[in-house]
């Protein structure tokens, strides 16, 4: 059930430009810049997303922050909340975020799918939830959940609710109120 496509599979440009990026875990000297992006790109309304009210309540798993590097330099990074639904443990992807100046370099769509994987590779981790644009994150595996209801601490569009998940049943159980992840990751 899960469909995580390859760079080579969505376009042979972008296959080309991501051999450009690199990709390296997040490290404490990058806070400053990423508040910056996120300062940048969300603005002062930040803090009411969905994504970032979900941080502040159920933290980040820093093992799964990542950067882009295009030739060297820092171009993008995201991060990942555990979360649990109806008792199954996943994560919400978000805030993924792009200098403006570095966009269409592939870097979003690369760290999308690097960290998807990432999480997925655990046994314990059901689904990478995130609420996004179905045209940018369709073509990457996530697929609508809609009409299921997930009770998300901030207003969205059912619409824009999308996951990969393990299994048909994991889609199902994707409703409800958000907890915290449950047992060791
Ligand atoms: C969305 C974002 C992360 C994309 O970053 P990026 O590194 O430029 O992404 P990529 O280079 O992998 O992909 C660029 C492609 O996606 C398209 N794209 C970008 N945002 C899109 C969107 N919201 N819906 C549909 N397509 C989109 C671009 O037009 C481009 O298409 P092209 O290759 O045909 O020219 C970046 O625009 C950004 O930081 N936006 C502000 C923050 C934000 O909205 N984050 C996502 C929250 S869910």
């Amino acid at each position: 059930m899960t469909h995580m496509l390859s760079a080579s599979q969505l376009s042979p440009q972008l296959a080309q430009n991501m051999h450009k990026l690199d990709i390296r875990s997040e490290q404490p000297s990058d806070a400053d810049w990423v508040e910056h992006l996120h300062q940048l790109c969300f603005g002062p309304g930040r803090f009411a997303r969905a994504a970032f009210r979900i941080r502040e309540r159920f933290g980040v798993d820093d093992r799964l922050s990542f950067v882009a590097e295009h030739e060297g330099v820092a171009v993008a990074n995201v991060k990942m909340s555990p979360i649990n639904l109806s008792g199954m443990n996943g994560y919400l992807l978000g805030p993924l975020v792009t200098d403006p100046h570095r966009r269409r370099l592939g870097a979003g769509r690369l760290l999308t799918m690097h960290v998807t994987q990432k999480a997925l590779e655990q046994a314990s981790c059901k689904f990478v939830l995130l609420v996004g644009d179905r045209a940018y994150y369709e073509p990457l595996g996530f697929q609508p959940i809609s009409p299921q209801k997930i009770d998300f601490p901030a207003p969205v569009d059912p619409m824009r609710v999308l996951a990969v998940v393990k299994s048909a049943k994991v889609k199902k159980g994707l409703t409800g109120p958000i907890s915290f992840w449950s047992g060791d990751n």
